[in-house]
C-alpha cells in the first residue's frame, strides 16, 4: 500500500482528479492519507474534507521564520507517514532538507512541456501567458520528480495539448488542466504505485 500526502495551495482540481481516480480504483494499491496546504483558505482543503481525508495547514503566517516554516512542513509530511508526496498546485518551494529526506519520493505537476516555460517565476497563468506570447502551437503538462531546483527533476509523464488561435491564458490553462494535468497526474501515481 502506497501512502500518499498531497500538498496544495489553491482550488485543488488536481487533488480532485487524484481523489476521483482513487475512488474508481485507477490509482492501484494507494491511499491518500493527508492533504497539507500552506493556505488555510484553499478550496482544496474543502475537497479533502468532503472526501474524508485528514488535512493540515502549514502557513507562513504561523511560521514567519523560513527555517521554522521548513521544519513545520517536513514535520507535517513526516507525521502522515507518506511514501509519496504529490505537489498538486503547491506554490511553495520545497525545502532542500525535505528534498534530501524524500529523494525521488516527491512529484510535481507543471502546466507546460518541460523544459519550456518552467523554472522560477513560471507558475499559474504566467506559464500560459508566456506560451501564448512565444506563439507555440503546442503546450501541455509534465509530471516530474522534485529535486533541489525548480522544475528540473526527472520527467515521469508528459501530455501535449494543442494551442488554439483564439486562446487566452485562461482558456489555455483550462484546456491543459482538463486534457493533460488531470489525466497524467493520476497516471504517474499509478505507475509509481505499480513499482515502475
Ligand atoms: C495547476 O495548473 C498546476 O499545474 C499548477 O497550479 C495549478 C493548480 O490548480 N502548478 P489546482 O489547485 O489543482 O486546481
Amino acid at each position: 500500500m502506497l501512502k500518499i500526502a498531497v500538498l496544495v495551495s489553491g482550488g485543488g482540481t488536481n487533488l480532485q482528479a487524484i481523489i476521483d481516480a482513487s475512488r474508481n480504483g485507477s490509482l492501484g494499491n494507494t491511499e491518500i492519507v493527508r492533504v497539507i496546504s500552506n493556505n488555510a483558505d484553499a478550496y482544496a482543503l474543502e475537497r479533502a474534507r468532503a472526501a474524508g481525508i485528514e488535512t493540515a495547514v502549514v502557513s507562513r503566517a504561523v511560521n514567519p521564520e523560513p527555517s521554522d516554516y521548513d521544519r513545520a512542513l517536513i514535520d507535517a509530511v513526516d507525521a502522515s507517514q507518506a511514501d509519496l508526496v504529490v505537489l498538486a498546485g503547491f506554490l511553495v518551494k520545497i525545502p532542500e532538507a525535505m528534498v534530501a529526506k524524500y529523494r525521488m519520493r516527491i512529484i510535481n505537476i507543471h502546466p507546460s512541456l518541460i523544459p519550456s516555460f518552467c523554472g522560477t517565476g513560471f507558475y499559474g497563468l504566467k506559464v500560459h501567458e508566456a506560451a501564448l506570447a512565444r506563439g507555440v502551437k503546442v503546450s501541455g503538462a509534465t509530471v516530474h520528480y522534485v529535486d533541489e531546483d525548480m522544475d528540473t527533476g526527472p520527467i515521469i509523464a508528459q501530455k501535449a495539448v494543442e494551442v488554439l488561435e483564439d486562446d487566452t491564458p485562461k482558456t489555455l490553462q483550462r484546456r491543459i488542466m482538463e486534457e493533460a494535468e488531470w489525466v497524467i497526474l493520476p497516471q504517474a501515481i499509478r505507475l509509481i504505485a505499480d513499482g515502475h
